[in-house]
This record gives structure tokens, C-alpha cells and sequence, in this order.
């Protein structure tokens, strides 16, 4: 394979296992040559909306799944077999190097049979396909919100672009958790902890799955980037139940349509043929309806093990399935019976969802439509998080500005995410911070823009300044997917979680000329603040809040939004206070503790904690009491508690509840997040909240009678505003 190769080759001769070999440089000139072609355009023949399913009546899951089986008893091998296998062929996916998953990459569609397709697009950030959808702020970001009620309309949203571009699956539903922040997808999901990533990530399926179907992902314990295809994780049963599990366990209770396979092996199996994980757990002993997806390439390696182990659909090419599965059958290595369960899995999931959304159709007007944008900017509102505000740094006075010097080459950039991932959203528009900025304010404030390099001969406009905003951080050629890439560099886990040096010089640089500097700062994975944030009087993380992100952003410099983000993850003091982490690494062990976990269990002083985040105004918290405090197994806790807004502008906050163990015989955590309710005030105003969850939740995974188990003994509540100790109000309660 060489250039030349590359320039005459017939392209519909390539095959899967020559693309795989291919270099990026020789895919992109063939990808040319297609796109040039017309190919793409003709190659398009398919089943419209839901096919033969399109006017059937509103079906429950069992009935869809009766329909199903006796559709399957009448199909040929051949035919079971393509519903489990990729319609997208390699001249369709070459061209993804350009622009990837511009259309669905579609499987199991049957023309003769007028049975549709999956027809897959990406997130998490919005609808990957086509070039318009809206760019919300990444997951991580949005986690900050804790706000589930939002998440669902965001995925409303989404389902809704997805349908209006001829997408049936969104497969943007991470919930990988997020062990160490050096993981390079950490933007893709909800943060370090179970319960909130398991409660964000089943609202985002909630929403979404009442226009299309959903994709949970990664199927498990995917949390680190460079080493994905080859990392085997060892760990043990109680962790794997309690702290890695739930969340996912979470998103099929809520009847997600699809769960995706991780790259990784776990226990020596890559995830995609690990029959413990895919039948055992998920199938049978969550009783999961729908269908499992392989991740993209690779996603297994060996047919028959994938095949007994309960992967029902390879994407996005026949690679391991297609011929080689009938082969399989037709060997005798795959009973008629596995491939007969997969087939009728699939098809009854397309039943039922056939029912499901609106039967008047979608609209492409309604991609990034006025309502979409306004939801963008109320998640980048919500999502911001305040850690540090000195003397009252922000808000500005918009009136009083009469100079605002903007910093740093990330104030001037769309950094929307992961910009050469299977995360890339293309939307019609993004505002910068200096344009949000400059936007917001009337021109009797004169609004000055450096960089790194140009702040030496800006020093005199700075010490004039009324304020100086610098945005630094990461953008996508220092994280997200580690993929080589044909304009910018692969991204991939971080090596470290320090600011880049330059971003901390220009902010020491710049503390020696002004008092009044605030640092907002962008990207998916945590950054260290520590020592460099007490040179300054405010930070703001905005991570990559989202075609809307320069709007939120000046709405909160200037006091228009007063925010309310809370911390999805902790921000260690350093890397000591962390788990470890070796992108390279050939076998990793994930134990019991990371995050707040760690944290607590070292009595780590962090920089910040879990759960935290700050306002312009003041909320207290008293009077936490209990519906009661003697409670079986079965039953459900109610805690109540008052919350008072005692400053003089109006906010919001999010109340989070933690169960805590004092009693317990075994080893447990210091406390896990169990509930969480956010709550707007004016400013005086209280309001007495209530959360709850079931007792249940506090079991433990007892690995000697494989079950779980909750203690018979007095528990601790601990309510507040963060994690931190200092911020929480106990109570204790027992479980009779
Ligand atoms: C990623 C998945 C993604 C898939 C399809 C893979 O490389 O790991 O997250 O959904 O591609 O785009």
C-alpha cells in the first residue's frame, strides 16, 4: 500500500481487513476519490422510516417480541445472520476519515423484507451527522448541572435531530466512570460518581427514546483511551457490582434500547465476547430486552465467542460477523438457536420503537432549531462551575466597565470538544467567550484581546483595566479520542493534569499587573488549580459548554445568570491524591476506591470536592429530619431538610444527599451519594425539600453468597451542599 495504490486503486475491491492496515494518509486520498465519485450519493438504497413496521399499533416490548418470533421462524440463515450484521460497507466508511458518520452507519436493514434498519449516529455533545445539529455542552459539563430534568429534554432534543435526519439509534449515552481524570474521554461522561452518572445517563435515555432508540456505552469498565483495544481490567466482584456496575444497571432499568460494548477486556475477555458480562449480568440477571452493539472495529475479535457470549450486532462493518458468522452456523460452531435469540432481539426492539414517536414524522427545520439553541444556552448557564471568588471578583458591574481586557488563545476559539472523535458535532454556530463578551456589553466598554504572545506589549492596558478574564485549558488535540488525526494530533489520555505551562505563565504573568483577574477554564477532563488559582480572585470551569458556551459565559461574568454548577468529580490538591493511572498499561487492577471515595479514605484536603460549587448569593441548610428513622430493607427514606437563600440575589443550588455507615461490619465507603434535588430561591426565600431513595441502594455485594445484602444496623445520613464534611448535616437512622 502506497501512495500510488492509494491513487488507482478499484476502491470497491478493498476489504475489511485491508482497511484496517490502511494508513490514515492513503485512507483520506481514497476517501477523495469517492467523495468526488458521486458513489455515496447513489450507494443509498434503503428502507424508509420503520418499513413493514410503520403502521403497527402501539406494542409493548412482550408483544413486539411475540411479532418478532414468528418473523424470525421463517428466515433463512442468511437472513437471521444480516440482521445481526453492518448494511454499511467499507466504500461507505472509508470516507469517514473526512467527515465521520455524516449518515447513519446502518445494520440489519432486509430490502426484500422491507425490515429497516439500525441506523446508528453518534454523540454525546449532539447529533454527530449531518452539519448543523446543535453542540450542547459535553456530558462531563452537563453533569455539572445535576439536573436530570434538563438532561431529558436535551435528549428530546436529540432524539428529535436524530429522527429529522434519518437516524433512528443515538449511541451518545456514556456512562463510563470516570476513575482518574487523565482518561481521555472523560468529556463523554457524567463524572467520578455512580449514582449521579447512573441518574444523568437514564434521563439523557429517557428523553431521547421518546423519538428514537438509545445506546448505553462503554460495556464495562472503559475508562481509560490509549490502551483501549488491548488494556486487560482486573477487578473484583464487589467493586465491579457496586462501583462500576450501577450506573449501567440504572440505564437498563429504564429500558434502554441498546447497550454498546467496550474495547477492553475484562478478567482476560475482551468485553464484546465476555459472556459474564453481556448474558450472565446484563441479559439474564438484569433482564435486559434489548440489543447488544459491538463498539466500532474491533469491538470483538472472534465470531463464535461473540456470538455464544450474546453479541447480537457487529458495527460498523462485517468484519467478524457477515460470511463469517453463516459460516459459522453452517459449520455446526454457532447453534441456529443463538443466532435465532439475537435476530428476534433485534427485530422485536425495532417493533417496538417503530411504535414509539410521533407518527406525523420530523422535520429538518427542527435540527438546531431557536428552541434547541435556547436549551444549549440554558445547559451552558447551568453547567458553569464557580470553585473560586475572592472579594467578590464577579459578577462585574456591566456599568462600571469601562476597560475588560479578554486573555488567552482559547477566548477567540470554537472549542466545542472532541474535534476529531466519534463525538464531533458539527453545529451551525459557536460563540467564542469574546464574542459572548463583546456581545453583552455596550460600546462604552472597550473590550482589548491578547494572547500569550502579545500580553507583554498589552501590560499598560492591563493595569488600566477595570478586570482581566483569561480563558486557558485543554481543546481537542490534548484530549478525547486518541486517534491519529490528518490535521491535529491524537488527543488520547492526558499525561498530565496541570494547566499547559504557558496558560500557568500568562496567569502569573498577568497577576503581577492586576488584582482583579478571572480565570475561566475550559476542558473535559479535570485540571489541577493548585498552587496557581490563589494568584487570582475568581475560576470559573466552563469545560466545553457548547455552541452557546460565549453567551453563558458572559451572562455570568456580568451577573445576568448567577451560578449554579457543582463539581461532577473532585480536584485533587495533586496526582498523589489520586489513583494511579498508565495510559500504556497492558493490565490494570480497578479497586474500591477513587474520587471522593479516595479522598475520604485517606482523609485527603483536596483542592475541591465533589459536589461543590459556589454562587453570588448564600444558602444555608437546617432542620434535616427523617419521615422516620427505623426502616426495613424494602423501604424507601425520606429526608427533608430547609434551605434558605439568606444573600441578596436570587440562584440555585443542588442539596445532595450521602448515606454513611458507621456500624458497618465490612469495608465500605465513607459515604456514597444516594440523592439530589436542586433547588431555586429568591434571595430570603426558604423552601423545605424532600429526597429519597430506597434502602435497597445501601446493600452492599456480598461475594460469598453472590448477592446483594443490606446490613440490619444504624446508618448516617449526611446532607448538604457538597461533599466535603464541613459542608454536610448528619442524621442516623436504622435499618430494622
Ligand atoms: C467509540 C464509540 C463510538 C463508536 C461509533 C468508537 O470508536 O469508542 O464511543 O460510539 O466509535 O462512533
Amino acid at each position: 500500500m502506497d501512495e500510488r495504490w492509494a491513487h488507482e486503486v478499484d476502491w470497491t475491491t478493498i476489504s475489511f481487513d485491508d482497511l484496517i492496515k490502511m494508513p490514515i494518509q492513503l485512507r483520506i486520498i481514497i476517501a477523495r476519490r469517492i467523495v468526488a465519485s458521486g458513489f455515496l450519493k447513489k450507494s443509498t438504497v434503503s428502507v424508509k422510516e420503520w418499513g413493514r413496521f410503520d403502521s403497527l399499533p402501539k406494542m409493548t416490548y412482550e408483544e413486539a417480541r411475540h411479532e418478532a418470533r414468528q418473523i424470525v421462524s421463517t428466515m433463512t440463515i442468511e437472513e437471521l445472520v444480516g440482521q445481526m450484521s453492518p448494511n454499511t460497507t467499507v466504500t461507505e466508511y472509508i470516507p469517514a476519515c473526512l467527515k465521520y458518520n455524516d449518515t447513519p452507519y446502518v445494520a440489519g436493514e432486509n430490502l426484500a423484507w422491507n425490515i429497516p434498519g439500525i441506523r446508528f449516529t453518534d454523540g454525546p455533545t449532539g447529533i454527530v451527522m449531518g452539519s448543523a445539529s446543535t453542540c450542547f455542552p459535553v456530558s462531563m459539563s452537563r453533569a455539572a448541572t445535576w439536573d436530570p430534568e434538563l438532561e431529558e429534554r436535551i435528549g428530546e432534543a436529540m432524539g428529535i435531530e436524530a429522527r429529522a435526519q434519518g437516524a433512528n439509534l443515538f449511541g451518545g449515552v456514556c456512562v463510563n466512570l470516570l476513575r482518574h481524570p487523565a482518561w481521555g474521554r472523560a468529556q463523554e461522561t457524567y463524572g467520578e460518581d455512580p449514582m449521579l452518572l447512573g441518574a444523568m445517563g437514564s434521563a439523557l435515555i429517557r428523553g431521547v427514546q421518546r423519538h428514537a432508540m438509545a445506546c448505553v456505552k462503554h460495556y464495562a469498565l472503559n475508562t481509560m483511551e490509549n490502551g483501549r483495544y488491548t488494556v486487560n481490567v482486573s477487578v473484583d466482584e464487589r467493586t465491579l457490582r457496586e462501583v462500576y456496575l450501577p450506573h449501567f444497571k440504572t440505564c437498563v432499568d429504564t429500558k434502554v434500547a441498546a447497550v454498546m460494548s467496550a474495547y477492553n477486556k475484562v478478567r482476560g475477555s475482551y468485553c464484546g465476547e465476555n459472556k459474564y458480562l453481556l448474558s450472565d449480568i446484563l441479559k439474564d440477571e438484569w433482564k435486559f430486552n434489548g440489543i447488544v452493539i459491538s463498539d466500532f472495529i474491533f469491538g470483538f475479535r472472534d465470531t463464535v465467542k461473540a456470538a455464544f457470549a450474546g453479541m447480537d450486532i457487529e458495527m460498523p462493518l462485517a468484519g467478524r460477523y457477515g460470511q463469517r458468522l453463516i459460516d459459522a452456523v453452517n459449520q455446526g460452531k454457532v447453534p441456529k438457536s443463538v443466532i435465532e435469540n439475537a435476530a428476534t432481539r433485534i427485530i422485536a426492539t425495532k417493533i417496538h420503537f417503530s411504535t414509539v414517536g410521533r407518527t406525523s414524522g420530523y422535520d429538518i427545520a427542527e435540527v438546531a432549531s431557536p428552541a434547541h439553541e435556547q436549551l444549549a444556552l440554558e445547559a451552558a448557564l447551568k453547567s458553569a462551575v464557580l470553585i473560586r471568588n475572592e472579594q467578590k471578583t464577579l459578577p462585574l458591574n456591566k456599568k462600571e466597565l469601562k476597560k475588560l481586557i479578554v486573555l488567552g488563545e482559547l477566548a477567540n476559539r470554537a472549542n466545542i470538544g472532541d474535534m476529531k472523535g466519534s463525538s464531533h458535532v458539527y453545529p451551525p454556530y459557536v460563540i467564542t467567550p469574546l464574542q459572548g463578551i463583546k456581545r453583552s456589553l455596550s460600546p462604552s466598554t472597550e473590550v482589548i484581546y491578547g494572547t500569550s504572545e502579545t500580553v507583554t506589549a498589552l501590560e499598560d492596558e492591563i493595569r488600566e483595566a477595570d478586570a482581566v478574564v483569561v480563558v486557558v485549558g485543554l481543546n481537542s488535540d490534548n484530549e478525547g479520542e486518541y486517534i491519529p488525526h490528518w490535521d491535529s494530533g491524537c488527543g488520547g489520555d492526558r499525561s498530565s493534569l496541570e494547566l499547559k505551562n504557558e496558560d500557568i505563565q500568562l496567569i502569573k504573568h498577568i497577576s503581577t499587573l492586576h488584582s482583579r483577574i478571572i480565570v475561566v477554564l475550559q476542558g473535559g477532563g479535570t485540571l489541577l488549580t493548585y498552587p496557581w488559582e490563589e494568584l487570582v480572585g475568581a475560576v470559573l470551569i466552563t469545560g466545553y459548554p457548547g455552541m452557546e458556551g460565549g453567551t453563558a459565559l458572559a451572562s455570568i461574568l456580568l451577573g445576568n445568570y448567577n451560578p449554579s454548577g457543582k463539581l461532577p468529580y473532585t480536584i485533587p490538591k495533586s496526582p498523589d491524591q489520586l489513583p494511579p493511572f498508565d495510559k500504556d498499561a497492558k493490565e490494570v487492577v480497578y479497586d474500591y476506591f477513587h474520587g471522593y471515595f479516595l479522598a475520604d479514605k485517606n482523609s485527603d484536603v483536596v483542592s475541591h470536592p465533589f459536589g461543590f460549587g459556589l454562587s453570588y448569593t448564600t444558602f444555608t441548610c437546617s432542620q434535616l429530619s427523617l419521615a422516620s428513622n427505623k426502616i426495613t430493607s424494602d423501604g424507601v427514606l425520606t429526608a427533608s431538610i430547609t434551605v434558605k437563600n439568606i444573600g441578596a440575589v436570587s440562584g440555585e443550588t443542588v442539596i445532595q444527599l450521602y448515606s454513611g455507615y458507621p456500624n458497618t461490619k465490612v469495608m465500605r465507603h465513607s459515604k456514597d451519594l444516594r440523592a439530589f434535588k436542586r433547588v431555586s430561591l429568591q434571595p430570603g426565600e426558604s423552601k423545605r425539600i424532600s429526597m429519597s431513595f430506597a434502602i435497597k441502594d445501601v446493600a452492599w455485594w456480598n461475594e460469598a453468597t453472590h448477592d446483594w445484602e443490606v446490613e440490619k444496623t444504624e446508618y448516617c445520613i449526611y446532607v448538604g451542599q457538597s461533599s466535603a464534611w464541613e459542608d454536610l448535616t448528619n442524621i442516623t437512622f436504622e435499618v430494622i
